[in-house]
């Protein structure tokens, strides 16, 4: 059976874009187009959006599920740290909505070709995208063992970075993601707890090959130069690098000051460009966790744009994207 993607916090996404019929949106990874099609259910009649992934096969399986929109969206394969001139090159300014459903879908998870699970035998690859040129597979065999225990410390905030890093060097080559598992289970003495000695390796690699932390960076950058006023932005991050960026970007850009505590009179003249939606971040229900589980480390936070929108990419004519009845579904 085909694996299906069963998205997170869809009533809390639509409630925190305040989607509304004939809305423009953005869906920074648009996966297996669940949130997407809520989108677009919920923005008819009328609503448009434009739907971004990096990796090729999620494109191919949101074209099929949003077909029945194909007249007001477009899909492109394309990183959301260049959602700017995405959007700039389709006009598609300012928008209503963003939304970044951050980490990797159940197809990619599950795919025995991709390297991201460590409960398959797989190549380590982990590239999110095929014209990416390092592989997991890459980092493993050669950076040395200080730089490697470094990298699984800052991304996989792993305690036994050291003995992990140590162990895969003696170990090398190392080709499959079944053996690097073995190999950081015998590194930290074996399994214990329900949490497999992997996990946090295996997050390190994937966050490191696909760059996700300065991407998301970026990303976010460019949404807040894209929302119209009262735009909303929806972020679902799954761990805890990625929620740190996103609740300091957020509190950030609700700020009207951003200097040092220890500076006694304001000189940044920062102003407030956001402000928070929801003072806590919205996580799932206890059902929802039980029906899909994936859902359990999900965080969700928005926050609204409360100033006037300034065109980011210079262009002039971007009040009118001129999207009605001419988008067509993107081959690239
Ligand atoms: C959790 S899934 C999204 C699922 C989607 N919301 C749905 O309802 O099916 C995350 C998706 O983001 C994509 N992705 C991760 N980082 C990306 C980036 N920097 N640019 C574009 N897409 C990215 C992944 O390829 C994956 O398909």
């Amino acid at each position: 059976m085909a694996p299906t993607h069963t998205p997170v916090l869809v009533r809390e996404v639509i409630e925190a874009l305040a989607v509304q019929p004939g809305g423009r949106y953005i869906d920074c990874t648009v996966g297996g187009g669940g949130h997407a099609i809520a989108i677009l259910e919920n923005s008819s009649p009328g609503g448009q959006l434009l739907g971004l992934d990096a990796d090729p096969d999620a494109i191919v399986v949101a074209r099929v599920r949003l077909k029945a929109y194909c007249e007001t969206t477009l899909l492109r394969n394309e990183n959301f740290a260049n959602l700017l001139s995405i959007a700039e090159e389709h006009g598609f300014y300012p928008v209503n909505g963003i939304l970044f459903d951050l980490g990797l879908s159940s197809f990619q998870l599950s795919s025995d070709a991709r390297g991201f699970s460590f409960q398959r035998e797989s190549a380590l690859d982990m590239r999110l995208s095929p014209e990416q040129e390092a592989t997991a597979e890459d980092i493993i065999n050669q950076l040395p063992e200080t730089e490697l225990a470094h990298l699984i410390r800052t991304y996989g905030e792993e305690t036994y970075s050291h003995k992990i890093a140590h162990r895969i060097v003696e170990e090398r080559p190392i080709k499959t993601t079944l053996q690097l598992a073995r190999t950081i289970e015998l590194a930290v003495g074996g399994r214990r707890g329900k949490i497999h000695p992997a996990t946090k390796t295996f997050q390190a690699l994937r966050i490191v090959v696909n760059r996700e932390l300065q991407y998301l960076e970026a990303g976010l950058e460019q949404a807040l130069g894209l929302l119209g006023f009262g735009g909303r932005l929806v972020v679902i991050s799954y761990h805890s690098l990625e929620d740190r960026i996103v609740k300091q970007f957020t509190q950030r850009e609700s700020s009207d000051c951003i200097c040092t505590p220890d500076i006694p009179v304001c000189i940044c003249g920062h102003k407030a460009s956001l402000s928070l939606v929801n003072k806590r971040v919205i996580t799932p229900t206890a059902d929802e966790v039980q029906l899909n589980p994936r859902s359990r480390s999900a965080k969700l936070r928005a926050a609204e744009r409360i100033t006037e929108w300034n065109n980011p990419t210079g262009v002039t004519n971007g009040q009118d994207s001129g999207l009605a009845g001419t988008m067509r579904f993107s081959e690239n």
